[in-house]
C-alpha cells in the first residue's frame, strides 16, 4: 500500500516537472511559428517555369487589413539575383466579408520590398497594366502555393512546408469569390489588357461532370466554372494528379471528354 502511493506521488512530481520544462518551449515554438507565418516565403514554382524549363521564383506574403486579405507576390523570370525592378510585383486582394477578389499588377521600383508598410486608402499602391490576363490561371482568386521541393537552386525546410499548408488552407476557406476590378488599396487605372479573355472559344466552359462538382457556380464547395482559357493550369493539375482531388476518379468517358476539350487551343 505504502509503496504504491509513494510511486503515485513520484509520478505526479515527474509529470509536473516535465510540464514545467515543456510549457516555455511550447510557448517559444508557437511564437516562432506565428512569426514565420507572417514572413514572406521565397520558392521556385512547380507550375510556373520558363519556356526552356528555367525556374521561376516567387516570393509570397499574406497580410490582413480588417476584412481584407492582401496576398502579394514578387516574381522573377530572370533568376534569384535579378535586380529589384526586374521582379513583377503582383497583388490579389480578397474581401472576406463580401466574398470578392481583385487582381493587381503593381509598379515595381528599386525600393519596393515585398512587405512594405500596409497600404491604406490614403496611400494606395500605384499599379500598371496587366502583363498577362490573371484570370487565365486564377479562376477563383488566390492559387494554392506549390513549390518545387526538389529545386537545386533553392531548398526549403520543414518550416516552409508548414507555412505552405497554412496559407493554402486559408485560401481554400474562401469558397466562391466574385471578381471585381478595383480595391481600396490600389490606385485606379484604365487597363489595355483584359483581366479575362472573352472570345467565345477561350470562354467555352469545361463541362466534365466530375470537375463541375466543385468548379461551378453552385453545389457543395463551388469555386466557379473552368473555361478553355484555364487550359494551361488544367493540364498541369491533371498531369501532376492534383485534380481531381484524392477520393475522386475519372471515368474513361470523362478522360476522353477532357482530352477533346484540351485539344487544339
Ligand atoms: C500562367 C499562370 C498564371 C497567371 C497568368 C497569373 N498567375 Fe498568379 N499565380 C500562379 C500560380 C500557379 C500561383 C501559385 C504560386 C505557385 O505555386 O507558383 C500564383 C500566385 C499568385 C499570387 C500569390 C497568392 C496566390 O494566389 O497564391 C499572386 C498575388 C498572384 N499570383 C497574382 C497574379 C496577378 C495579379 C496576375 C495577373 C497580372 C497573375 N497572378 C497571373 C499562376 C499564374
Ligand atoms: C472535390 C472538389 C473538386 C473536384 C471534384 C475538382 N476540383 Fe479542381 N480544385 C478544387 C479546389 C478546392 C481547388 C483549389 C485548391 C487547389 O489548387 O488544390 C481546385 C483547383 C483547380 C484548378 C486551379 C484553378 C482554381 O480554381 O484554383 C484547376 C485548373 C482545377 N482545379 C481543375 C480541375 C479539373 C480539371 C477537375 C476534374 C477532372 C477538377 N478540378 C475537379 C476542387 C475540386
Amino acid at each position: 500500500m505504502f509503496k504504491t502511493s509513494q510511486l503515485k506521488v513520484r509520478k505526479q512530481i515527474l509529470t509536473w516537472v516535465s510540464l514545467l520544462i515543456m510549457a516555455p518551449s511550447v510557448f517559444i515554438a508557437s511564437k516562432e511559428i506565428s512569426q514565420t507565418l507572417n514572413e514572406p516565403l521565397l520558392f521556385a514554382s512547380e507550375e510556373s517555369v520558363g519556356p526552356h524549363g528555367e525556374a521561376i521564383f516567387n516570393e509570397v506574403a499574406w497580410q490582413q487589413q480588417g476584412r481584407f486579405d492582401i496576398w502579394r507576390m514578387k516574381q522573377s523570370h530572370n533568376g534569384l539575383h535579378a535586380k529589384p525592378q526586374a521582379w513583377d510585383q503582383l497583388a490579389i486582394i480578397v474581401d472576406r466579408e463580401n466574398k470578392t477578389v481583385s487582381y493587381h499588377q503593381l509598379v515595381a521600383d528599386s525600393t519596393t520590398a515585398l512587405l512594405t508598410a500596409p497600404p491604406d486608402s490614403l496611400h494606395p499602391w500605384p499599379q500598371k497594366d496587366y502583363r498577362v490576363s490573371c484570370y487565365s490561371c486564377h479562376a477563383n482568386g488566390p492559387r494554392h502555393l506549390r513549390p518545387n521541393w526538389n529545386s537545386s537552386e533553392l531548398s526549403l525546410g520543414w518550416q516552409s512546408k508548414l507555412k505552405v499548408n497554412w496559407l493554402n488552407q486559408k485560401m481554400q476557406r474562401y469558397g466562391r469569390l466574385k471578381i471585381i476590378e478595383h480595391s481600396p488599396f490600389t490606385q485606379s487605372i484604365e487597363r489595355q489588357r483584359p483581366l479575362a479573355l472573352t472570345d467565345p472559344f477561350a470562354s467555352q466552359p469545361l463541362l466534365v461532370k466530375i470537375c463541375q462538382q466543385c468548379h461551378s457556380e453552385s453545389g457543395d464547395r463551388p469555386r466557379g466554372p473552368l473555361q478553355r482559357q484555364h487550359l494551361y493550369t488544367i493540364q498541369f493539375m491533371l498531369k501532376n494528379k492534383y485534380m481531381p482531388p484524392k477520393g475522386h476518379s475519372l471515368s474513361a468517358q470523362e478522360k476522353s471528354q477532357l482530352e477533346n476539350f484540351m485539344a487544339g487551343f
